[in-house]
Protein backbone atom coordinates (compact mmCIF):
# COMPACT_ATOMS: atom_id res chain seq x y z
CA UNK A 1 0.00 0.00 0.00
CA UNK A 2 1.10 3.42 -0.64
CA UNK A 3 2.92 5.29 2.39
CA UNK A 4 1.31 8.87 2.23
CA UNK A 5 4.06 11.84 2.46
CA UNK A 6 2.57 15.31 4.01
CA UNK A 7 4.28 18.52 2.14
CA UNK A 8 2.69 20.55 4.88
CA UNK A 9 4.78 22.74 7.60
CA UNK A 10 3.03 22.53 10.43
CA UNK A 11 4.89 25.34 11.62
CA UNK A 12 3.41 27.85 10.05
CA UNK A 13 1.53 30.62 11.39
CA UNK A 14 -1.84 29.20 10.38
CA UNK A 15 -1.50 26.26 11.84
CA UNK A 16 0.35 27.34 14.86
CA UNK A 17 -3.49 29.36 14.91
CA UNK A 18 -5.22 25.95 14.54
CA UNK A 19 -3.48 24.51 17.22
CA UNK A 20 -4.02 27.03 19.35
CA UNK A 21 -7.73 26.82 18.80
CA UNK A 22 -8.38 23.48 18.40
CA UNK A 23 -5.88 22.56 21.86
CA UNK A 24 -8.68 25.08 23.37
CA UNK A 25 -11.92 23.30 22.47
CA UNK A 26 -9.79 19.73 23.44
CA UNK A 27 -9.64 21.23 27.04
CA UNK A 28 -12.69 22.56 27.37
CA UNK A 29 -14.11 19.40 26.52
CA UNK A 30 -12.08 17.80 28.63
CA UNK A 31 -13.30 20.14 31.74
CA UNK A 32 -16.83 19.39 30.51
CA UNK A 33 -16.40 15.31 30.80
CA UNK A 34 -15.03 15.59 34.23
CA UNK A 35 -17.64 18.31 35.35
CA UNK A 36 -20.64 15.50 34.58
CA UNK A 37 -18.15 12.78 35.95
CA UNK A 38 -19.03 13.95 39.32
CA UNK A 39 -22.78 13.25 39.15
CA UNK A 40 -25.42 15.05 41.03
CA UNK A 41 -25.57 17.37 44.31
CA UNK A 42 -22.50 17.43 46.96
CA UNK A 43 -25.95 16.73 49.21
CA UNK A 44 -26.77 13.90 46.99
CA UNK A 45 -23.38 12.22 46.54
CA UNK A 46 -22.87 12.56 50.44
CA UNK A 47 -26.00 10.59 51.31
CA UNK A 48 -25.46 8.14 49.14
CA UNK A 49 -22.09 7.52 50.30
CA UNK A 50 -23.73 7.77 53.67
CA UNK A 51 -26.20 4.70 52.74
CA UNK A 52 -22.58 2.59 52.01
CA UNK A 53 -23.53 3.11 48.36
CA UNK A 54 -21.08 3.37 45.75
CA UNK A 55 -21.03 6.06 43.33
CA UNK A 56 -22.05 4.95 39.68
CA UNK A 57 -18.59 5.52 38.14
CA UNK A 58 -17.12 3.79 40.91
CA UNK A 59 -19.45 0.75 40.67
CA UNK A 60 -18.11 0.45 37.08
CA UNK A 61 -14.48 0.85 37.91
CA UNK A 62 -14.90 -1.95 40.24
CA UNK A 63 -16.61 -4.29 37.42
CA UNK A 64 -14.53 -3.36 35.03
CA UNK A 65 -11.23 -5.43 34.65
CA UNK A 66 -8.33 -3.64 36.38
CA UNK A 67 -6.70 -1.33 33.63
CA UNK A 68 -8.71 -2.34 30.70
CA UNK A 69 -9.99 0.40 28.02
CA UNK A 70 -13.55 2.00 29.20
CA UNK A 71 -15.01 3.45 26.16
CA UNK A 72 -18.12 6.06 28.08
CA UNK A 73 -20.91 6.69 25.34
CA UNK A 74 -22.25 9.80 25.34
CA UNK A 75 -21.13 11.47 28.35
CA UNK A 76 -22.34 14.83 27.35
CA UNK A 77 -26.06 13.79 26.61
CA UNK A 78 -28.47 15.90 27.81
CA UNK A 79 -25.72 18.65 28.06
CA UNK A 80 -27.01 22.51 29.10
CA UNK A 81 -31.21 20.80 28.95
CA UNK A 82 -33.10 20.73 31.54
CA UNK A 83 -32.09 23.45 33.43
CA UNK A 84 -28.80 21.86 33.71
CA UNK A 85 -30.32 19.47 36.39
CA UNK A 86 -29.73 16.28 34.84
CA UNK A 87 -25.77 15.70 33.94
CA UNK A 88 -25.15 12.75 31.64
CA UNK A 89 -28.81 12.60 31.63
CA UNK A 90 -28.65 10.60 34.92
CA UNK A 91 -27.45 7.70 33.16
CA UNK A 92 -23.94 6.20 32.77
CA UNK A 93 -23.26 3.97 29.41
CA UNK A 94 -20.34 2.90 27.91
CA UNK A 95 -18.54 -0.16 26.79
CA UNK A 96 -15.66 -2.27 28.60
CA UNK A 97 -13.96 -5.76 29.38
CA UNK A 98 -15.48 -7.69 32.20
CA UNK A 99 -13.58 -11.06 32.57
CA UNK A 100 -12.15 -10.46 29.55
CA UNK A 101 -15.24 -10.14 27.88
CA UNK A 102 -16.71 -6.83 26.14
CA UNK A 103 -19.89 -5.66 27.62
CA UNK A 104 -22.20 -2.90 27.81
CA UNK A 105 -22.91 -1.34 30.74
CA UNK A 106 -25.98 0.42 31.64
CA UNK A 107 -25.77 2.25 35.29
CA UNK A 108 -28.21 4.44 36.99
CA UNK A 109 -26.93 7.41 39.05
CA UNK A 110 -29.00 7.59 41.22
CA UNK A 111 -27.37 11.09 42.90
CA UNK A 112 -29.15 12.77 39.89
CA UNK A 113 -33.01 13.52 40.56
CA UNK A 114 -33.50 9.97 42.02
CA UNK A 115 -31.40 8.20 39.04
CA UNK A 116 -34.68 8.56 37.68
CA UNK A 117 -35.64 8.83 33.41
CA UNK A 118 -35.84 12.06 31.45
CA UNK A 119 -36.57 11.48 27.37
CA UNK A 120 -32.65 11.90 27.40
CA UNK A 121 -32.06 9.22 30.05
CA UNK A 122 -34.30 6.73 28.00
CA UNK A 123 -32.96 7.63 24.65
CA UNK A 124 -29.41 7.27 26.25
CA UNK A 125 -30.48 4.15 27.67
CA UNK A 126 -32.31 3.13 24.34
CA UNK A 127 -29.07 3.59 22.05
CA UNK A 128 -26.72 1.39 24.52
CA UNK A 129 -28.98 -1.21 24.07
CA UNK A 130 -28.65 -0.63 20.18
CA UNK A 131 -25.23 -1.24 20.82
CA UNK A 132 -25.38 -3.84 22.39
CA UNK A 133 -27.40 -5.49 20.01
CA UNK A 134 -25.73 -4.80 17.10
CA UNK A 135 -22.65 -6.05 18.24
CA UNK A 136 -23.43 -8.99 20.28
CA UNK A 137 -22.39 -7.73 23.28
CA UNK A 138 -23.49 -8.50 26.88
CA UNK A 139 -25.83 -6.34 28.39
CA UNK A 140 -25.09 -5.26 32.29
CA UNK A 141 -27.67 -2.89 34.08
CA UNK A 142 -26.52 -1.11 37.12
CA UNK A 143 -29.88 -0.40 38.76
CA UNK A 144 -30.66 2.25 41.15
CA UNK A 145 -33.88 4.03 39.81
CA UNK A 146 -36.80 6.31 40.88
CA UNK A 147 -38.31 5.45 37.62
CA UNK A 148 -39.86 7.59 35.37
CA UNK A 149 -39.42 11.44 36.35
CA UNK A 150 -42.75 11.60 36.86
CA UNK A 151 -43.52 15.33 35.34
CA UNK A 152 -42.56 13.85 32.20
CA UNK A 153 -44.57 10.93 32.07
CA UNK A 154 -46.53 12.42 28.79
CA UNK A 155 -42.84 12.35 27.43
CA UNK A 156 -41.62 9.01 27.79
CA UNK A 157 -44.37 6.68 29.02
CA UNK A 158 -46.30 5.43 26.25
CA UNK A 159 -44.76 5.88 22.44
CA UNK A 160 -42.67 3.83 20.45
CA UNK A 161 -39.50 4.65 22.12
CA UNK A 162 -40.06 5.10 25.36
CA UNK A 163 -39.52 3.75 28.82
CA UNK A 164 -41.40 0.53 27.60
CA UNK A 165 -38.76 -0.28 24.44
CA UNK A 166 -35.70 -0.87 27.20
CA UNK A 167 -37.95 -4.02 28.22
CA UNK A 168 -38.81 -4.94 25.25
CA UNK A 169 -35.52 -4.65 23.79
CA UNK A 170 -34.33 -6.74 26.98
CA UNK A 171 -36.71 -9.49 25.61
CA UNK A 172 -35.23 -10.14 21.85
CA UNK A 173 -31.87 -9.54 23.10
CA UNK A 174 -32.13 -12.53 25.36
CA UNK A 175 -34.06 -14.29 22.45
CA UNK A 176 -31.08 -13.96 20.08
CA UNK A 177 -28.43 -15.29 22.81
CA UNK A 178 -27.05 -11.88 23.62
CA UNK A 179 -26.77 -12.29 27.79
CA UNK A 180 -28.69 -9.61 29.61
CA UNK A 181 -27.62 -9.62 33.84
CA UNK A 182 -28.34 -7.11 36.41
CA UNK A 183 -27.09 -5.99 39.09
CA UNK A 184 -29.82 -3.92 41.97
CA UNK A 185 -28.15 -1.55 43.94
CA UNK A 186 -30.74 0.70 44.66
CA UNK A 187 -34.76 1.02 43.46
CA UNK A 188 -36.53 -0.78 41.00
CA UNK A 189 -40.08 0.43 41.33
CA UNK A 190 -43.34 0.02 38.77
CA UNK A 191 -41.83 -0.32 35.04
CA UNK A 192 -38.09 -0.07 36.69
CA UNK A 193 -38.74 -3.11 38.30
CA UNK A 194 -39.05 -4.95 35.08
CA UNK A 195 -35.28 -4.29 34.06
CA UNK A 196 -33.66 -7.25 36.84
CA UNK A 197 -37.14 -9.31 36.25
CA UNK A 198 -36.37 -9.59 32.53
CA UNK A 199 -32.52 -10.17 32.78
CA UNK A 200 -31.14 -13.59 32.81
CA UNK A 201 -29.61 -13.65 35.84
CA UNK A 202 -29.96 -10.48 38.39
CA UNK A 203 -27.81 -10.53 41.75
CA UNK A 204 -29.66 -7.93 44.57
CA UNK A 205 -27.55 -6.27 47.15
CA UNK A 206 -28.71 -6.68 51.01
CA UNK A 207 -30.25 -3.58 52.88
CA UNK A 208 -30.11 -1.34 49.69
CA UNK A 209 -31.71 -3.22 46.79
CA UNK A 210 -35.25 -3.35 46.46
CA UNK A 211 -38.01 -4.35 43.61
CA UNK A 212 -41.56 -3.93 43.25
CA UNK A 213 -44.66 -3.34 41.66
CA UNK A 214 -45.64 -0.05 43.83
CA UNK A 215 -43.64 1.04 46.86
CA UNK A 216 -44.90 1.51 50.18
CA UNK A 217 -46.25 4.86 50.32
CA UNK A 218 -48.55 3.53 47.21
CA UNK A 219 -49.10 0.57 48.60
CA UNK A 220 -50.65 2.12 51.79
CA UNK A 221 -52.95 4.31 49.31
CA UNK A 222 -54.15 1.79 46.76
CA UNK A 223 -54.77 -0.94 50.23
CA UNK A 224 -54.06 0.71 53.48
CA UNK A 225 -51.31 -2.12 54.18
CA UNK A 226 -48.15 -0.69 56.59
CA UNK A 227 -44.99 -2.18 55.00
CA UNK A 228 -41.65 -1.53 54.66
CA UNK A 229 -38.84 -1.16 51.63
CA UNK A 230 -36.89 -4.27 52.57
CA UNK A 231 -40.03 -6.49 53.85
CA UNK A 232 -42.33 -5.83 50.21
CA UNK A 233 -39.31 -5.82 47.73
CA UNK A 234 -35.85 -6.69 49.67
CA UNK A 235 -33.12 -8.92 49.20
CA UNK A 236 -33.79 -11.50 51.70
CA UNK A 237 -37.79 -11.82 50.29
CA UNK A 238 -36.53 -11.77 45.85
CA UNK A 239 -33.95 -14.71 46.77
CA UNK A 240 -35.75 -16.98 49.51
CA UNK A 241 -39.62 -16.07 48.84
CA UNK A 242 -40.34 -14.68 45.56
CA UNK A 243 -37.70 -16.24 43.22
CA UNK A 244 -37.48 -12.55 41.50
CA UNK A 245 -33.85 -12.47 42.03
CA UNK A 246 -31.06 -14.97 41.83
CA UNK A 247 -28.51 -13.81 43.81
CA UNK A 248 -27.97 -11.88 47.25
CA UNK A 249 -25.00 -9.97 47.83
CA UNK A 250 -23.99 -8.12 51.16
CA UNK A 251 -22.79 -5.06 49.55
CA UNK A 252 -22.23 -3.09 46.23
CA UNK A 253 -18.38 -4.43 46.50
CA UNK A 254 -19.54 -8.17 47.05
CA UNK A 255 -22.18 -7.72 44.21
CA UNK A 256 -19.84 -6.04 41.62
CA UNK A 257 -17.40 -9.29 42.53
CA UNK A 258 -20.44 -11.94 41.54
CA UNK A 259 -21.07 -9.89 38.41
CA UNK A 260 -17.76 -10.72 37.28
CA UNK A 261 -18.19 -14.04 37.94
CA UNK A 262 -21.37 -14.41 36.22
CA UNK A 263 -19.75 -12.93 32.92
CA UNK A 264 -16.77 -15.19 33.09
CA UNK A 265 -19.56 -17.81 33.13
CA UNK A 266 -21.30 -16.69 30.07
CA UNK A 267 -19.77 -19.11 27.57
CA UNK A 268 -18.01 -18.23 24.39
CA UNK A 269 -19.32 -15.62 22.20
CA UNK A 270 -21.09 -16.54 18.84
CA UNK A 271 -18.00 -15.17 16.89
CA UNK A 272 -15.00 -12.99 17.64
CA UNK A 273 -13.22 -10.62 15.64
CA UNK A 274 -10.35 -11.02 13.89
CA UNK A 275 -7.60 -8.09 13.36
CA UNK A 276 -5.88 -8.85 9.98
CA UNK A 277 -2.33 -8.14 11.04
CA UNK A 278 -0.17 -6.30 13.74
CA UNK A 279 -0.97 -2.81 14.65
CA UNK A 280 1.37 -0.28 12.86
CA UNK A 281 1.74 3.50 14.04
CA UNK A 282 0.69 5.99 11.73
CA UNK A 283 4.29 7.68 10.42
CA UNK A 284 3.13 11.08 11.60
CA UNK A 285 1.53 11.92 15.39
CA UNK A 286 -1.86 12.09 16.33
CA UNK A 287 -1.19 15.45 18.03
CA UNK A 288 -0.98 16.74 14.03
CA UNK A 289 -4.77 17.05 14.07
CA UNK A 290 -4.80 20.16 16.26
CA UNK A 291 -2.67 21.47 13.37
CA UNK A 292 -4.36 20.26 11.12
CA UNK A 293 -7.71 21.01 11.50
CA UNK A 294 -8.77 24.66 10.53
CA UNK A 295 -10.16 27.52 12.94
CA UNK A 296 -13.08 28.04 10.83
CA UNK A 297 -15.72 25.83 10.08
CA UNK A 298 -15.85 27.04 6.60
CA UNK A 299 -12.57 26.89 5.72
CA UNK A 300 -11.65 23.35 3.57
CA UNK A 301 -9.00 21.48 4.10
CA UNK A 302 -7.21 18.26 2.48
CA UNK A 303 -7.86 15.12 4.11
CA UNK A 304 -5.78 12.49 2.96
CA UNK A 305 -3.22 14.13 5.58
CA UNK A 306 -6.22 13.45 8.53
CA UNK A 307 -6.32 10.32 7.48
CA UNK A 308 -2.31 10.31 7.08
CA UNK A 309 -2.68 10.68 11.35
CA UNK A 310 -4.95 7.76 11.52
CA UNK A 311 -4.24 4.70 9.80
CA UNK A 312 -1.84 2.36 10.23
CA UNK A 313 1.47 3.20 8.54
CA UNK A 314 0.12 5.78 7.11
CA UNK A 315 -0.61 4.00 4.24
CA UNK A 316 -3.42 4.68 2.19
CA UNK A 317 -4.64 2.57 -0.98
CA UNK A 318 -6.91 5.37 -2.87
CA UNK A 319 -9.37 4.03 -4.88
CA UNK A 320 -9.59 6.36 -8.57
CA UNK A 321 -8.16 9.17 -6.83
CA UNK A 322 -8.07 10.94 -10.28
CA UNK A 323 -11.92 11.25 -10.92
CA UNK A 324 -14.81 12.53 -8.78
CA UNK A 325 -12.06 14.02 -6.57
CA UNK A 326 -14.04 15.89 -3.86
CA UNK A 327 -14.30 12.35 -2.36
CA UNK A 328 -11.35 10.06 -1.14
CA UNK A 329 -12.03 6.47 -1.21
CA UNK A 330 -9.88 3.40 -0.37
CA UNK A 331 -8.32 1.01 1.80
CA UNK A 332 -6.22 1.23 4.84
CA UNK A 333 -5.34 -0.85 7.97
CA UNK A 334 -6.43 0.58 11.14
CA UNK A 335 -4.88 -0.79 14.38
CA UNK A 336 -4.77 -3.98 12.48
CA UNK A 337 -8.34 -4.32 10.64
CA UNK A 338 -8.78 -4.11 7.30
CA UNK A 339 -10.86 -1.01 6.51
CA UNK A 340 -12.52 1.10 3.68
CA UNK A 341 -12.47 4.70 3.70
CA UNK A 342 -14.97 6.86 2.60
CA UNK A 343 -13.69 10.60 3.44
CA UNK A 344 -14.72 14.16 2.11
CA UNK A 345 -12.64 16.65 0.29
CA UNK A 346 -15.44 19.20 -0.86
CA UNK A 347 -18.90 19.17 -2.20
CA UNK A 348 -19.94 16.07 -3.53
CA UNK A 349 -20.61 15.85 -7.39
CA UNK A 350 -22.20 13.29 -9.75
CA UNK A 351 -18.55 11.46 -10.04
CA UNK A 352 -17.28 11.48 -6.54
CA UNK A 353 -21.17 10.06 -5.46
CA UNK A 354 -20.83 7.20 -8.17
CA UNK A 355 -17.58 6.91 -6.84
CA UNK A 356 -18.34 6.54 -3.22
CA UNK A 357 -21.02 4.25 -4.15
CA UNK A 358 -19.09 1.40 -6.59
CA UNK A 359 -16.36 1.79 -2.98
CA UNK A 360 -18.98 1.30 -0.36
CA UNK A 361 -20.42 -1.78 -2.52
CA UNK A 362 -17.04 -3.56 -3.31
CA UNK A 363 -16.37 -3.21 0.81
CA UNK A 364 -19.65 -4.70 1.16
CA UNK A 365 -19.48 -7.49 -0.81
CA UNK A 366 -15.78 -8.01 0.31
CA UNK A 367 -17.13 -8.04 4.00
CA UNK A 368 -14.53 -5.32 4.78
CA UNK A 369 -15.94 -2.68 7.61
CA UNK A 370 -16.32 1.19 6.76
CA UNK A 371 -15.31 4.36 7.93
CA UNK A 372 -16.81 7.54 6.67
CA UNK A 373 -14.78 11.01 7.66
CA UNK A 374 -17.81 13.86 7.41
CA UNK A 375 -16.76 17.18 6.09
CA UNK A 376 -19.29 17.86 3.60
CA UNK A 377 -21.13 21.05 2.86
CA UNK A 378 -23.57 19.10 0.69
CA UNK A 379 -24.21 18.46 -2.96
CA UNK A 380 -23.63 20.41 -5.77
CA UNK A 381 -26.46 22.67 -6.51
CA UNK A 382 -27.30 24.43 -10.31
CA UNK A 383 -29.02 23.72 -13.13
CA UNK A 384 -25.87 21.89 -14.75
CA UNK A 385 -25.82 19.06 -12.08
CA UNK A 386 -29.75 19.08 -12.17
CA UNK A 387 -29.29 18.34 -15.76
CA UNK A 388 -26.63 15.78 -15.19
CA UNK A 389 -29.08 14.22 -12.26
CA UNK A 390 -27.05 14.76 -9.42
CA UNK A 391 -29.93 13.66 -7.37
CA UNK A 392 -29.85 9.70 -9.17
CA UNK A 393 -25.83 9.94 -8.17
CA UNK A 394 -26.69 10.66 -4.66
CA UNK A 395 -29.32 8.63 -4.52
CA UNK A 396 -27.04 5.26 -5.37
CA UNK A 397 -24.61 6.38 -2.40
CA UNK A 398 -27.60 6.72 0.07
CA UNK A 399 -28.50 3.46 -1.66
CA UNK A 400 -25.16 1.25 -0.98
CA UNK A 401 -24.84 3.16 2.56
CA UNK A 402 -27.89 2.02 3.48
CA UNK A 403 -27.55 -1.39 2.87
CA UNK A 404 -24.09 -2.47 3.31
CA UNK A 405 -23.72 -5.60 5.08
CA UNK A 406 -20.57 -4.45 6.73
CA UNK A 407 -20.16 -2.27 10.31
CA UNK A 408 -20.15 1.20 9.06
CA UNK A 409 -18.41 3.68 11.66
CA UNK A 410 -18.76 7.61 11.20
CA UNK A 411 -16.77 10.40 12.70
CA UNK A 412 -18.20 14.02 11.74
CA UNK A 413 -14.26 15.51 11.37
CA UNK A 414 -15.76 19.24 10.10
CA UNK A 415 -19.01 20.00 8.58
CA UNK A 416 -22.07 17.77 8.04
CA UNK A 417 -24.73 19.42 5.74
CA UNK A 418 -27.71 17.84 3.55
CA UNK A 419 -28.14 15.02 2.22
CA UNK A 420 -24.41 15.07 2.57
CA UNK A 421 -24.79 13.82 6.07
CA UNK A 422 -26.78 10.81 4.62
CA UNK A 423 -24.62 9.77 2.20
CA UNK A 424 -21.75 9.48 4.19
CA UNK A 425 -23.60 7.60 6.88
CA UNK A 426 -24.98 9.97 9.35
CA UNK A 427 -27.32 8.65 12.40
CA UNK A 428 -30.23 7.47 10.17
CA UNK A 429 -27.93 5.00 8.00
CA UNK A 430 -27.17 2.96 11.71
CA UNK A 431 -23.54 3.48 11.87
CA UNK A 432 -22.19 0.95 14.69
CA UNK A 433 -20.83 4.32 16.56
CA UNK A 434 -20.72 7.76 14.96
CA UNK A 435 -18.34 9.94 16.91
CA UNK A 436 -17.87 13.96 16.30
CA UNK A 437 -14.63 16.37 17.05
CA UNK A 438 -15.55 18.98 18.90
CA UNK A 439 -15.10 21.73 16.13
CA UNK A 440 -17.61 19.49 14.21
CA UNK A 441 -21.17 21.39 12.93
CA UNK A 442 -24.33 19.53 12.18
CA UNK A 443 -27.26 21.25 10.44
CA UNK A 444 -29.54 20.57 7.50
CA UNK A 445 -27.13 23.76 5.59
CA UNK A 446 -24.59 26.23 7.18
CA UNK A 447 -26.21 29.17 8.81
CA UNK A 448 -25.62 31.55 6.08
CA UNK A 449 -27.16 29.70 3.50
CA UNK A 450 -30.31 29.12 5.88
CA UNK A 451 -30.01 32.86 6.42
CA UNK A 452 -30.23 34.18 2.84
CA UNK A 453 -33.00 31.27 2.01
CA UNK A 454 -35.14 32.53 4.80
CA UNK A 455 -34.62 36.31 3.33
CA UNK A 456 -35.58 35.47 -0.30
CA UNK A 457 -38.53 33.63 0.96
CA UNK A 458 -39.95 36.41 3.28
CA UNK A 459 -39.23 38.79 0.25
CA UNK A 460 -40.91 37.24 -2.00
CA UNK A 461 -43.87 36.74 0.33
CA UNK A 462 -44.13 40.50 0.87
CA UNK A 463 -43.59 41.25 -2.68
CA UNK A 464 -46.75 39.26 -3.84
CA UNK A 465 -48.40 42.08 -1.39
CA UNK A 466 -46.35 44.87 -2.79
CA UNK A 467 -44.03 45.28 -0.29
CA UNK A 468 -40.31 44.65 0.83
CA UNK A 469 -37.76 43.88 3.65
CA UNK A 470 -36.36 47.12 4.81
CA UNK A 471 -32.41 46.78 5.46
CA UNK A 472 -32.84 46.66 8.42
CA UNK A 473 -34.96 44.09 8.93
CA UNK A 474 -32.97 41.95 6.67
CA UNK A 475 -30.34 42.31 9.13
CA UNK A 476 -31.87 41.07 11.91
CA UNK A 477 -33.63 38.32 10.35
CA UNK A 478 -30.09 36.90 8.99
CA UNK A 479 -28.40 37.62 12.56
CA UNK A 480 -31.68 35.84 14.03
CA UNK A 481 -31.16 32.53 11.62
CA UNK A 482 -27.12 32.72 12.30
CA UNK A 483 -27.31 32.90 15.97
CA UNK A 484 -29.87 30.04 15.77
CA UNK A 485 -27.62 27.47 13.38
CA UNK A 486 -24.49 28.30 15.35
CA UNK A 487 -26.34 27.34 18.76
CA UNK A 488 -27.69 24.55 17.09
CA UNK A 489 -24.80 22.82 15.05
CA UNK A 490 -22.46 22.74 17.65
CA UNK A 491 -21.25 19.25 18.73
CA UNK A 492 -22.35 19.98 22.19
CA UNK A 493 -25.71 20.47 20.82
CA UNK A 494 -25.61 17.34 18.75
CA UNK A 495 -23.84 15.23 21.84
CA UNK A 496 -26.83 16.59 23.66
CA UNK A 497 -29.44 15.43 22.15
CA UNK A 498 -27.83 12.02 21.59
CA UNK A 499 -26.95 12.66 17.78
CA UNK A 500 -23.94 10.64 18.52
CA UNK A 501 -22.14 8.42 20.95
CA UNK A 502 -19.97 11.18 22.05
CA UNK A 503 -17.39 14.01 21.19
CA UNK A 504 -13.68 12.98 21.18
CA UNK A 505 -10.50 14.70 21.42
CA UNK A 506 -8.86 14.25 17.87
CA UNK A 507 -5.85 13.13 18.98
CA UNK A 508 -8.09 9.85 21.01
CA UNK A 509 -9.74 8.72 17.59
CA UNK A 510 -7.44 6.24 16.62
CA UNK A 511 -7.70 4.18 19.37
CA UNK A 512 -10.66 4.79 20.07
CA UNK A 513 -12.17 3.60 16.92
CA UNK A 514 -9.98 0.82 17.08
CA UNK A 515 -11.49 -0.71 19.71
CA UNK A 516 -14.81 -0.27 18.60
CA UNK A 517 -13.49 -2.41 15.51
CA UNK A 518 -12.60 -4.95 18.39
CA UNK A 519 -16.25 -4.48 19.78
CA UNK A 520 -18.00 -4.95 16.53
CA UNK A 521 -19.17 -8.41 16.18
CA UNK A 522 -20.44 -9.33 12.78
CA UNK A 523 -23.81 -9.64 13.03
CA UNK A 524 -25.51 -13.03 13.75
CA UNK A 525 -27.02 -14.99 11.74
CA UNK A 526 -30.08 -17.53 12.48
CA UNK A 527 -33.32 -17.69 13.88
CA UNK A 528 -34.33 -15.65 17.08
CA UNK A 529 -35.55 -18.43 19.64
CA UNK A 530 -36.93 -17.79 22.82
CA UNK A 531 -35.61 -15.19 25.31
CA UNK A 532 -34.75 -16.89 29.12
CA UNK A 533 -37.69 -17.00 31.19
CA UNK A 534 -38.41 -15.99 34.90
CA UNK A 535 -39.88 -19.23 36.08
N1 LIG B 1 -40.15 11.61 39.48
C1 LIG B 1 -39.65 12.84 39.63
N2 LIG B 1 -38.74 13.18 40.53
C2 LIG B 1 -38.34 12.22 41.36
C3 LIG B 1 -38.84 10.91 41.31
C4 LIG B 1 -39.78 10.62 40.31
N3 LIG B 1 -40.23 9.38 40.11
N4 LIG B 1 -38.25 10.17 42.25
C5 LIG B 1 -37.37 10.99 42.85
N5 LIG B 1 -37.45 12.23 42.33
C6 LIG B 1 -36.61 13.39 42.66
C7 LIG B 1 -36.93 14.01 44.01
O1 LIG B 1 -37.97 14.95 43.87
C8 LIG B 1 -35.61 14.65 44.35
O2 LIG B 1 -35.47 15.84 43.57
P1 LIG B 1 -34.60 17.09 44.09
O3 LIG B 1 -33.17 16.64 44.08
O4 LIG B 1 -34.86 18.16 43.09
O5 LIG B 1 -35.09 17.39 45.46
C9 LIG B 1 -34.59 13.67 43.82
O6 LIG B 1 -35.29 12.92 42.82
C10 LIG B 1 -34.07 12.70 44.85
O7 LIG B 1 -35.19 12.11 45.52
P2 LIG B 1 -35.18 11.85 47.10
O8 LIG B 1 -36.46 11.21 47.45
O9 LIG B 1 -34.83 13.11 47.82
O10 LIG B 1 -33.92 10.88 47.24
P3 LIG B 1 -33.81 9.43 47.85
O11 LIG B 1 -32.48 8.94 47.43
O12 LIG B 1 -34.09 9.43 49.29
O13 LIG B 1 -34.93 8.54 47.14
C11 LIG B 1 -36.12 7.48 45.39
C12 LIG B 1 -34.88 8.30 45.77
C13 LIG B 1 -36.11 7.34 43.87
C14 LIG B 1 -35.93 6.11 46.01
C15 LIG B 1 -37.41 8.13 45.93
O14 LIG B 1 -37.41 9.50 45.59
C16 LIG B 1 -38.68 7.52 45.40
O15 LIG B 1 -39.18 6.57 45.96
N6 LIG B 1 -39.24 8.10 44.31
C17 LIG B 1 -40.50 7.64 43.74
C18 LIG B 1 -40.28 6.42 42.90
C19 LIG B 1 -41.53 6.00 42.19
O16 LIG B 1 -42.55 5.74 42.78
N7 LIG B 1 -41.42 5.92 40.87
C20 LIG B 1 -42.46 5.45 40.05
C21 LIG B 1 -42.10 5.84 38.66
S1 LIG B 1 -42.61 4.66 37.46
Amino acid sequence: MTVFTSSLNLSSEQHKGNRVRNEGLVSELRDRIKQVHSGGSSAAVALHRKRGKLLAQERIAALLDPGSFWLDLSPLAAWDLYDSQVPAAGLVTGIGFISGRPCVIVANDATVKGGTYFPLTIKKHLRAQDIALQNGLPAIYLVDSGGIFLPKQAEVFADKDDFGRIFYNQARMSALGIPQIAVVMGMCTAGGAYVPAMCDENIIVKGTGTIYLAGPPLVKAATGENVTAEALGGADLHTRVSGVSDYLAENDQEALELCRTLVSNLGKPFQVPTRDGKTEDPLYPATDLYSLIPSSARQPFEVREIIARLVDGSRFQEFKARYGTTLVCGFARWMGHSVGIVANNGVLFSESALKGAHFVQMCSQRRIPLIFLQNIPGFMVGKKHEEQGIIKAGSKMVQTVATARVPKFTLIIGASHGAGNYAMCGRGYNPRFLFTWPNARTSVMGGQQAAQVLVSVKQEQLAKQGRTLSAEEVHKQTESTLAQYEQESSAYYSTAHLWDDGILDPAETRKVLGFCLDVAYKPMRGEARLPIFRW
